[in-house]
């Protein structure tokens, strides 16, 4: 049984919070820089266990997530990242500027019809959510093709592992995550057959078994795009909002655009949480820490979870700590703050004269991840 599927870290009772909170970026950043004290075992563990029921769907689909990469603490970690991180090499993501640009265009001239038509666009769906699900796609190797399945199986699967479902809910998410993992070995199984370059021929020749690479690429899949989503989402939102002092009209420049994103990225960027466990008794400015404390560590402002002891944490953060630190640090961050500075960039300039249609939308709010679930603009003269 996998890692994931055995997870007990609790439930959020009133006042009971099963990890040691860390929020000190200077803190959090050690934290990350000790791996051999704080190991990231944890960081893909479910947050509410897993119901028998809903184990046993995700056990019929042979569900599994050994330690591959952001959860692997052994020696194996470097090689298989250096595979992973050749596909998104700098050079790599700077050749693929023209075509995140041009789907953004797209988008944005969609978006801009569906407003002139409808009266109202929610530009999560039209501008925010394909574009980085078809470059990643493209930067692996992988066909393009079911994306809108790619994109809902995503938002299941955070809400199943991040989440705090009930037991009708989970069993509901444990059916859609088993969809994914089918589709996802078959396209694994297909991938390593095909002559053309791609990630899991790349690593099924590092050695990986099946049921790594699928683990790898259950992980990969969903952090590769869903979280770039949700990042352009909360700039749009706030952008459309006007409370971050950078109008829209100023947007529209690569250089505000920029700044924009870099700025949610400290102070409320998509990834608000991430997990570690002490791998041994050790300290921590000056603190005694047992071996197996969970540790949240804080990494941009957030609108808290359940048991933060302040609703909102505004932040900000140094930005460059919203994609971890370390040897895990995040291997999409430079793809990630171009794709969202591209399609806020193009947003801005396509969508003129236009303001929030909703200004209090349901916003996601799972233990790591955070962004609002619609952006609904109109006209400003209507
Ligand atoms: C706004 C978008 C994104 C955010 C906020 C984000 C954030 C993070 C964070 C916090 C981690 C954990 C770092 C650590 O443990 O120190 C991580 C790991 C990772 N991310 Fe991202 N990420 C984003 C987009 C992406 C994209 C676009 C890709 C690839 C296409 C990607 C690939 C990865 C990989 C492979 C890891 C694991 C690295 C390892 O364990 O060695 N991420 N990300």
């Amino acid at each position: 049984m996998s890692a994931a599927l055995t997870a007990e870290t609790g439930l959020p009772d009133a006042g009971t919070c099963p990890y040691m909170v860390l929020r000190t970026p200077d803190t959090v950043r050690e934290v990350l820089h000790r791996p051999d004290d704080f190991s990231p075992a944890n960081a893909l563990l479910a947050v509410t266990p897993l119901s028998g029921p809903a184990l046993r769907v995700l056990q019929k689909a042979r569900f599994a997530l050994p330690p591959v990469l952001a959860s692997n603490d052994t020696g194996t970690h470097a090689g298989i990242r250096k595979v992973v991180a050749g596909f998104f090499t700098p050079a790599k993501v700077s050749a693929m500027e023209p075509r995140i640009r041009g789907l953004a265009r797209v988008s944005a001239a969609r978006a801009a019809h569906l407003l002139a038509t409808g009266g109202t666009v929610d530009v999560v769906q039209a501008v925010a959510a394909d574009p980085p699900a078809i470059v990643m796609l493209e930067m692996l190797g992988l066909p393009v093709r079911d994306v809108p399945a790619l994109k809902a199986w995503s938002l299941d699967s955070l809400e199943l592992f991040w989440g705090w479902p009930d037991a009708d809910r989970q069993l509901e998410l444990a059916h859609s995550a088993a969809d994914f993992y089918r589709w996802l070995r078959e396209l694994v199984l297909e991938s390593v057959a095909s002559p053309s370059p791609n990630l899991f021929s790349a690593l099924a020749r590092h050695g990986l078994s099946i049921p790594e690479v699928c683990s790898l690429g259950y992980f990969l899949l969903i952090a590769g795009q869903e979280t770039t989503t949700q990042l352009i989402s909360t700039t749009l939102f706030r952008l459309a909002e006007g409370s971050r002092g950078i109008s829209w009209c100023e947007a529209a420049t690569a250089s505000k655009a920029r700044d924009l994103v870099r700025h949610i990225l400290a102070t409320e960027s998509s990834v608000l949480t991430w997990r570690r466990v002490a791998s041994r008794d050790t300290e921590l400015d000056g603190r005694h820490i047992p071996a197996g404390e969970e540790i949240l560590l804080e990494l941009t402002g957030n609108h808290g979870f359940p048991w933060a002891e302040e609703p909102v944490r505004p932040g900000p953060t140094p930005y460059g700590l919203a994609f971890g630190s370390g040897i895990h640090r995040c291997l999409g961050a430079k793809l990630a703050e171009l794709e969202a500075a591209v399609v806020v960039h193009e947003t801005a300039a396509a969508l003129k004269g236009v303001r929030l249609h909703d200004s209090n939308p349901e916003w996601l709010r799972l233990l790591s991840f955070q962004a609002p679930r619609t952006v609904t603009l109109e006209f400003l003269y209507t």
